[in-house]
């Protein structure tokens, strides 16, 4: 790799990918592509800390990778790998699990909201989530880290982490930055506009999945939920709906919520719908086309695959081994 600095993020394979993954990540990705060596890591190991079905997670897995190669990730420019390729990750985890205390896990808000939707399966690995995420993170000296709002706290903890175990034994890893879009950091839910779209939700009607047909997409922002004004304004506390899908709108088109706000004044909520809508559809039109032409050709998503693992590991094994020799373990001739 080159002299550039580097980003490293990630995406669960745990449902096909909402609007607000797009949004809020992997479409900054396509954009930092040219100025960063990247690094894109399908996180399945991340994934099955909720049950999943092991051959649903293997087809979505492989899914994810089209999805990346469909918005526009170039594999000639990025490294593209799962996360399971790559033992480093399971490794790093390990040690940086006895440097990351117990206390600061447990203030974790997407543990206690996980907790709280799966109270029958609050294992270890969900707790200890954020210190994988760590460990994917610093084991490739990343600068910068591309993630939606929802992110912050772990990237938080990340850095904690880092300077923790610099402090102890110098300069082993990059404490990076975290980059958050000013637009579509955080797309919400359209059936309910107080919490986040997520892939995983089981109301389909909650989000827009990247691989919804126009009629399907047109319908679930037809039926989203608004407020009993009709003036399309910007006003997250009291018209939360409208906000997000205003949201959306700037971060496809890249107009202001001004210039929203004077597009459609004297318009109604049904008008601007159908103009999000559109919007959508059109965007993920291409996006669409080229996910169902690579599907056809596994090999060479697989192909990608493992170039992507053999390079990552390359760079995360360097890493690793430093780590080994810092905190005593000794080496194997
Ligand atoms: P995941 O799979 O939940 O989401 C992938 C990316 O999409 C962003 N995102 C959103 N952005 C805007 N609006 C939304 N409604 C929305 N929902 C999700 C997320 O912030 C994320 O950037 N823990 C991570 C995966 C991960 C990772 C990493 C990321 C594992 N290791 C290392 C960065 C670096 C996650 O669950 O993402």
């Amino acid at each position: 790799m080159s002299d550039k600095k580097r980003i490293f993020s990630g995406v669960q394979p745990s449902g096909i990918i909402t609007l607000g993954n797009y949004l809020g990540a992997i479409k900054n990705w396509t954009q930092l592509q040219d100025e960063y060596d990247c690094i894109y890591c399908i996180v399945d190991l991340h994934t099955l800390t909720v049950r999943q079905d092991p051959k649903e997670l293997r087809q979505r897995s492989l899914s994810l990778a089209a999805i990346f190669l469909a918005c526009g990730l170039d594999p000639a420019k990025n490294i593209i790998f799962l996360q399971s390729h790559v033992s480093a990750h399971a490794e790093l985890t390990w040690i940086l699990n006895c440097y990351t205390y117990f206390g600061e896990l447990s203030r974790m808000t997407q543990f206690k909201d996980k907790s709280q939707k799966h109270p029958d399966n609050v294992n270890v690995g969900l707790f200890d989530y954020p210190v994988l995420m760590a460990a994917d993170i610093l084991l490739y000296q990343t600068d910068l880290v591309p993630v939606g709002l929802d992110q912050k706290q772990h990237l938080e903890i990340t850095r904690d982490i880092a300077i923790r175990f610099n402090n102890i034994y110098g300069n082993v890893f990059k404490v990076p930055e975290v980059y958050i879009p000013k637009v579509g950091a955080k797309i919400m839910s359209l059936q309910d506009p107080t919490s986040k779209m997520s892939k995983s939700d089981e109301n389909e009607n909650n989000y827009i999945s990247l691989l919804d047909p126009p009629d399907v997409i047109m319908r679930k922002f037809r039926r989203a939920v608004t407020d009993s004004e009709t003036v399309i304004r910007y006003d997250e506390e009291n018209k939360p709906g409208i906000s997000n899908l205003m949201n959306i709108y700037s971060s496809l088109t890249g107009k202001s919520f001004e210039e929203i706000e004077s597009e459609f004044a004297g318009k109604n909520y049904g008008e601007f719908k159908a103009a999000v809508g559109e919007t959508t559809v059109e965007a993920l039109k291409p996006i669409q086309e080229k996910y169902y032409f690579l599907m056809q050709n596994k090999d060479y998503l697989q192909e990608i695959l493992k170039q992507g693992a053999e390079n990552a590991s390359r760079i995360a094994n360097r890493t690793l081994a430093k780590v080994y020799h810092k905190v005593g373990l000794l080496p194997r001739l």
